[in-house]
């Protein structure tokens, strides 16, 4: 009973993990802003704000757009439950660990869900799913843009076009992906959209920002049976984040205040710099890495995820010893694998604030001795220098281009 609790005083970690990432002292700086009334005129401000922010971020028009009080999870939950009801099919395409909780989240409601899958460190085949809803009515197609697990990449493009035929909706999970990889909302005619703050956006865990298109609101208006989900009910979380702005359930304010100034800098960067700039700094992520001797989990670089690489560990190699060593000499934390993956690869993250020249190069030099440390043998000074070379390629490439 007399047990004294010290302040909180977290390390300050850097967080090349595939999220959360670390965070703009600006972010900080908006979370220690004074705490108002979530129906405070003031704030109904803020909200307007945050809601022109996240339409830029989404490249998107939809009325319904707004940053849900719930992690990344609570978007795959809001999107599944708001569009299947008893009787609906659903194509859920499965190369992960992520993916694969569409799909089993998509169970919990009354639908037929049926998985396309593929094996983890490829993207799924469009023309598996036309072939898997032949002749069948579909009533969404969902997919992971990103997929944190293995960093692989999915084009949207083919998924849409099959969605089409099958008169789908076209769900896309943007967690990992959003304001680091290209993405166009309403010119990709994606109908629900749902991403993470804790990722490129570099704002805390805690929110998922959603948009839906018109159609897709349509079919919401047009159920027969009620959304299983109070919660993640869209047509009523929408009374208060809609021109009305009435009670629906408390928001986490201080957490719409960071996400705020965090998109505010995505934007000041703006989206096709900072697309650019998680493309340059994976690139010599993966010509340090490779340099070194390590071989990659996604062997094609157009199925490469931007923001998350998976690194194959070694044999003899042990995937905690490593990780843990990163973290105690050099204060970097990495994340490994998930599922089948556990213990077979590593997977770092570069997501927004962290996406950076001066950590790839300090990761690299890290990564360098404790490998080393660990027993294995590493050409001295490969990896940071292949990175270098891989940076002077790219400015020269950009110096091209813009002329
Ligand atoms: C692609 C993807 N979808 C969904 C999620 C779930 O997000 P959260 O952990 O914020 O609930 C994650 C988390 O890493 C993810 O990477």
């Amino acid at each position: 009973m007399t047990q004294q609790i010290g302040e909180l005083a977290p390390p300050n970690r850097l967080m090349l993990t595939p999220g959360p990432s670390s965070m703009d002292p600006r972010v900080y700086r908006a979370l220690a802003a004074p705490l108002v009334g979530h129906l405070d005129p003031w704030f109904k401000g803020c909200m307007d704000d945050t809601q022109v922010l996240m339409r830029q971020i989404f490249q998107t028009e939809n009325r319904l757009t707004m940053p849900l009080s719930a992690s990344g999870s609570g978007g795959i939950e809001a999107s599944v439950v708001n569009t299947l009801e008893e009787g609906d099919e659903a194509i859920i395409c499965v190369n992960g660990v992520f993916s694969e909780r569409m799909a089993v989240i998509a169970s919990h409601t009354p639908a037929k869900v049926t998985k396309v899958e593929a094996p983890y460190g490829k993207p799924v085949d469009a023309e598996d799913v036309r072939r898997a809803g032949k002749g069948r009515k579909i009533k969404i197609v969902g997919l992971a843009q990103g997929e944190t697990s293995s960093g692989v990449l999915t084009q949207i493009a083919d998924f849409r076009k099959v969605a089409d035929e099958l008169g789908a909706l076209l769900v896309v999970d943007t967690v990992a992906s959003l304001a680091a990889v290209p993405l166009h909302v309403d010119r990709e005619r994606v109908d629900i959209c749902f991403s993470g703050t804790q990722k490129a956006i570099s704002a805390p865990p805690g929110m998922s920002p959603i948009t839906v298109s018109p159609r897709a609101e349509e079919v919401f208006r047009t159920r027969k049976t009620k959304v299983q989900s109070w919660y993640f009910d869209l047509t009523t979380a929408m009374n208060y984040w809609g021109k009305d702005r009435l009670y629906h359930h408390t928001p986490p304010v201080s957490l719409i205040y960071a996400l705020r100034e965090a998109m505010r800098i995505v934007m000041e960067e703006g989206l096709e710099a900072r697309w650019e700039r998680h493309r340059v700094n994976q690139l010599a992520l993966i010509a340090g890495i490779e340099a070194m001797g390590l071989e990659l989990l996604v062997k094609k670089p157009a199925d490469r995820l931007p923001t998350v690489t998976a690194v194959m560990i070694p044999d003899g190699i042990d995937d905690a010893k490593v990780r843990n060593q990163l973290l105690d000499e050099f204060n970097i934390e990495i994340a490994g694998g998930l599922g089948p993956l556990k213990a077979k690869i590593w997977r770092v993250g570069l997501m927004g604030h962290c996406s950076q020249k001066a950590y790839v190069l300090l990761f690299l030099a890290a990564m360098e001795k404790v490998l080393i440390d660990q027993g294995l043998r590493v050409p001295s000074g490969a990896g940071v220098g292949a990175a270098v070379q891989s940076y002077t390629h790219a400015h020269s490439e950009a110096a091209v281009v813009s002329r």
